[in-house]
């Protein structure tokens, strides 16, 4: 049997290219690769524990169904499913709640980002959010989560939950691995020591994004004072953040890709990564329109998928309950 693969995405928003490199184009990569036997999700659940407008909701979840398909996710390779179509995560979350000390869930730096910008409405769903997570990975059986690497404390408790179960009521889950890409951490356009974050639209640049938006946004980029091109993380965080975003469309590593601007100035390496992303997405825009036209069939696609990832989960779900005692 082919390793299991499970992750997913919040529809929350539009993709920026942080969302793209980090993740989406890591699972489509992943999926063709033929390794894994992968389950792709659109993770709902957890993106109403942000303000959320019920009836954007509908559109943004058949938005980012709409990104997966465009993207090059197949339901003939994956199962592409919708997280509350498959009761069993919220069921599994909840037994896991009360294994998970409130002291793990403190420390969550996600948590207490996310708190201070939304402090009118901290709720317990944003408290609760990892203990969910950890139940859309443990009932797959997956052995690795590809994520950006602002999900991997999440992914740690993931495992400690897994260890506190199978401690507590015999070995029942295995404990999956983080898998990152090289571009793990995407950063804002606008100030390069933040990561690129739709919390931040200013500082994203949208997978979605017209050529002309494209090219405005790199412009405006914030770089250094600095003439020449090299590549130094350290000292020249915003230049690295463009040279790191060519080289994983370029598939080059990124000191490759700041000897080939040697010559050349920031305006010149801005126009070309314009182009380069312009075109990278030019397909995709092309694909993402004729799936919005058929929304019926897009939905579709992703029923079935939730239909085939129950039949998984309810099997463990099952299980679950019988080690627990609320099952005979
Ligand atoms: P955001 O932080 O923009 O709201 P999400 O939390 O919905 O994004 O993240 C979806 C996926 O994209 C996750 O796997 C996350 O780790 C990844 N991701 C988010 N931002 C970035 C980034 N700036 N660079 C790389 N990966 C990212
Ligand atoms: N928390 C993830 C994010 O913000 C989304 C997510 C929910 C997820 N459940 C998951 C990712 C399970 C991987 C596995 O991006």
């Amino acid at each position: 049997m082919k390793p299991i693969l499970v992750s997913g995405i919040q529809p929350s928003g539009k993709l920026h290219i942080g969302n793209y490199l980090g993740a989406l184009k890591h699972f489509v990569d992943l999926q063709n690769s033929g390794d894994y036997r992968c389950y792709f999700f659109i993770a709902d659940l957890h993106s109403i524990t942000e303000p959320f407008d019920p009836t954007e909701k509908r559109a943004q979840v058949a938005n980012l169904a709409a990104d997966f398909l465009a993207a090059g996710l197949d339901p003939k390779k994956s199962v592409l499913f919708i997280q509350s179509c498959v009761p069993a995560h919220s069921e599994l979350a909840w037994i896991f709640n009360t294994i998970t000390p409130m002291g793990e869930l403190e420390r969550m730096t996600q948590y207490k980002d996310k708190s201070a910008r939304q402090a009118d409405h901290v709720n317990a769903g944003l408290f609760d959010y990892p203990v969910l997570m950890a139940a859309d990975i443990l009932i797959y059986g997956p052995q690795v989560v590809p994520v950006g690497d602002d999900q991997l404390q999440h992914l740690e408790l993931t495992r400690t939950l897994a260890r506190k179960f199978n401690g507590r009521f015999g070995e029942t889950f295995a404990e999956p691995k983080g898998l990152l890409t090289a571009t793990p951490r995407v950063m804002s356009l606008k100030d390069p020591a933040k990561k690129m974050s739709k919390s931040q639209p200013e500082s994203c640049l949208f997978i979605d994004d017209e050529p002309e938006a494209i090219a405005a946004k790199i412009a405006r980029a914030v770089t250094d004072s600095g003439t020449t091109i090299e590549y130094d993380p350290e000292k020249r965080p915003g230049l690295a953040n463009l040279l790191e975003i060519y080289a994983a469309l370029t598939h080059l590593p990124p000191k490759a890709v700041a000897a080939e601007f040697h010559d050349e100035n920031y305006a010149a390496l801005k126009k070309k990564l314009a182009t380069l992303v312009a075109g990278h997405f030019a397909e995709f825009r092309a694909r993402k329109q004729k799936l919005l036209a058929k929304p019926a069939s897009v939905m579709k696609i992703f029923e079935a998928g939730s239909t085939q990832a129950a039949k998984v989960a309810d099997a463990k779900i099952a299980e679950v309950k019988k080690k627990v005692g609320l099952a005979a």
